[in-house]
């Protein structure tokens, strides 16, 4: 084994559907976790459901059922929409979870014997839909920003965790790991936001304005504040065969859980704890929806990944995802832009090439793939016997840039699919004097077929898996050294070949 690597996704609040915004989240960090897997390093991949907090209670009530039963009727809904996309965690997280109610309680304990935790009256505005409090601050043009939803004046004791304490040595780990937040124009949002004193963090609620939640070891009329909760799944989900691991190689999280949750209350969680931070927090941009903002509120504006992935497959949805966004910034769903890519991209491009190749094998060869090795080589075989997409790829990978790992495979797509057009075989194998030849480019596209098998098993693993069973050859994952040039498929047999990704016409008349 090269190592370990541990990997964890926000956990999805329970209380709505889920959408492309969750689901894309979910599928880069499977995407990692493949790649991460094909390094043959040993992977724990966690993603699951928050599922305590206000909102659940409330849309439970709006039910009339037990929160406990609307958390579970809808984190099955998340489970299973997770595996119809091929996302395969180590362990798929609960805040349910008897363990980690233990863990939450074990470390609100520690803070509170380190005397880090607070008991003190206030007296102010409270977000119902935030589920945090307000200060005169956060106003724009004198009224609540609509994220806030309804705001409320309470006057309610809590418990407080104090921030300010850990605010320089928060910003020196900043200054010292230039890395540690991706994109880079996100850390220096951090800066910005970690430039005054920070608010103590009310860690509480009173059992009689929320009972959906943890109860606080040192006073059982309290519960923990969501976050609070849900951020130590990290941790609390972070062993195997029980063994602990930590920190976390890398944190995926979306831009609007940056500042302050994963940003300020977690590493400073970590620091009054005295637990190393993890070493990245990735940050992604929000999905739109045909230009319009995807808003839980607004059902209409929801993209709900189901109907794709029961359409086009899995493999459609990872693929459109993880090429179309630029990790870091926004980009926008719409039907149009699907149907191009998969049409394009998949259909024309991978698709054929896979298509056209064992075909010819099959009519030409019998389904024997020739020899195609200490054959004379022409200066347009070389093309196809680089590994420079191999360290393209995989340099793409490391720099957290899935869509320029994926550009570069169809890069190599494109010069295979051009080789077809200038060795031309179908007319190679009119001319017996050139069988020779007919070998060396069946032989050499069948090994680029195989070459791509490698390269799309982390972000295309249905794909990977039927173009290797239409090779004829064992079941991945398989490691990603093995995307190398070489002449493994000499005198292989192949299987039938089929269509990968039908033309959506066929589709619709099936
Ligand atoms: N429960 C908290 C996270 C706790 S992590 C300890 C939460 N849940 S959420 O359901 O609102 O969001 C889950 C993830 O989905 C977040 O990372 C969030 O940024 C992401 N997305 C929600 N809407 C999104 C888009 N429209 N586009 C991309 N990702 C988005 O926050």
């Amino acid at each position: 084994m090269a190592g370990s690597y541990f990997l964890t996704t926000a956990i999805d609040y329970v209380n709505s559907a889920p959408h492309l915004g969750h689901a894309y989240e979910k599928i880069l960090a499977d995407f990692f976790a493949r790649h991460e897997r094909n390094l043959e390093r040993d992977v724990l991949f966690l993603t699951g459901v928050d599922e305590h907090g206000q909102k659940v209670q409330q849309s439970a009530q709006r039910e009339g059922i037990e929160p406990a039963i609307f958390a579970e009727r809808m984190g099955v809904r998340f489970q299973r929409l997770y595996a119809s996309l091929g996302v395969d965690p180590s362990c798929f997280v609960r805040t349910t979870d008897a363990n980690h109610k233990k863990v939450v309680r074990e470390w609100l304990q520690r803070l509170h014997d380190r005397g880090e935790i607070i008991f003190k009256e206030h007296e102010g505005f409270y977000s119902v839909r935030q589920e945090q409090f307000l200060t005169e601050k956060e106003k724009v043009d004198g009224r609540w920003p609509e994220i806030f939803g309804e705001v409320i004046e309470t006057r309610e004791s809590n418990y407080y965790f104090p921030l300010e304490p850990y605010r320089e040595r928060l910003l020196e780990f900043i200054d010292k790991n230039p890395e540690w937040i991706v994109p880079a124009f996100r850390r220096k949002e951090l800066l910005g936001a970690l430039a005054e004193p920070l608010a103590d963090l009310c860690i509480s609620r009173p059992k009689s304005r929320l009972s959906w939640g943890i109860p606080l070891p040192f006073n059982e009329d309290y519960v923990t504040y969501v976050w609070f909760d849900a951020l130590v799944n990290y941790y609390s989900f972070a062993s195997v065969k029980g063994e602990l691991r930590w920190p976390p190689d890398l944190q995926i999280i979306g831009k609007d859980i940056l500042i302050p949750h994963h940003g300020i209350y977690w590493p400073i969680m970590l620091l009054a704890l005295g637990l190393p931070l993890p070493k990245h927090l990735l940050v992604h941009g929000f999905w739109t929806n045909s230009g319009a903002k995807i808003s839980k509120s607004d059902s209409k504006s929801l993209v709900d990944p189901a109907p794709y992935v029961e359409k086009f497959g899995p493999d459609a949805l990872r693929y459109f995802v993880l090429r179309e966004m630029v990790l870091g910034q926004d980009a926008d769903f719409s039907d149009e832009r699907f149907e191009t890519r998969y049409t394009g991209d998949l259909g024309k491009k991978l698709g054929n090439l896979v298509q056209r190749t064992l075909s010819m094998i099959a009519r030409y060869r019998d389904g024997k793939i020739p020899n195609y090795d200490g054959f004379h080589l022409l200066p347009v075989d070389s093309d196809l016997r680089s590994d420079a997409v191999v360290e393209e790829y995989r340099r793409a990978v490391e720099q957290f840039a899935p869509h320029l790992a994926l550009q570069a495979v169809w890069e190599f797509v494109a010069r295979a699919n051009q080789y077809v057009e200038e060795t031309a075989p179908f007319r190679l194998a009119k001319d017996p004097a050139q069988a020779k030849r007919l070998d060396v480019v069946l032989g050499h596209l069948a090994e680029s077929v195989r070459r791509l098998s490698v390269l799309v098993q982390a972000a295309l693993p249905f794909t990977a898996e039927k173009i290797r069973a239409q090779l004829n050859l064992a079941p991945g994952p398989v490691r990603i050294e093995e995307a190398r040039f070489g002449n493994s498929l000499r005198e292989h047999v192949i299987g039938k070949p089929e269509i990968i990704f039908p033309p959506i016409e066929e589709k619709a008349s099936a």
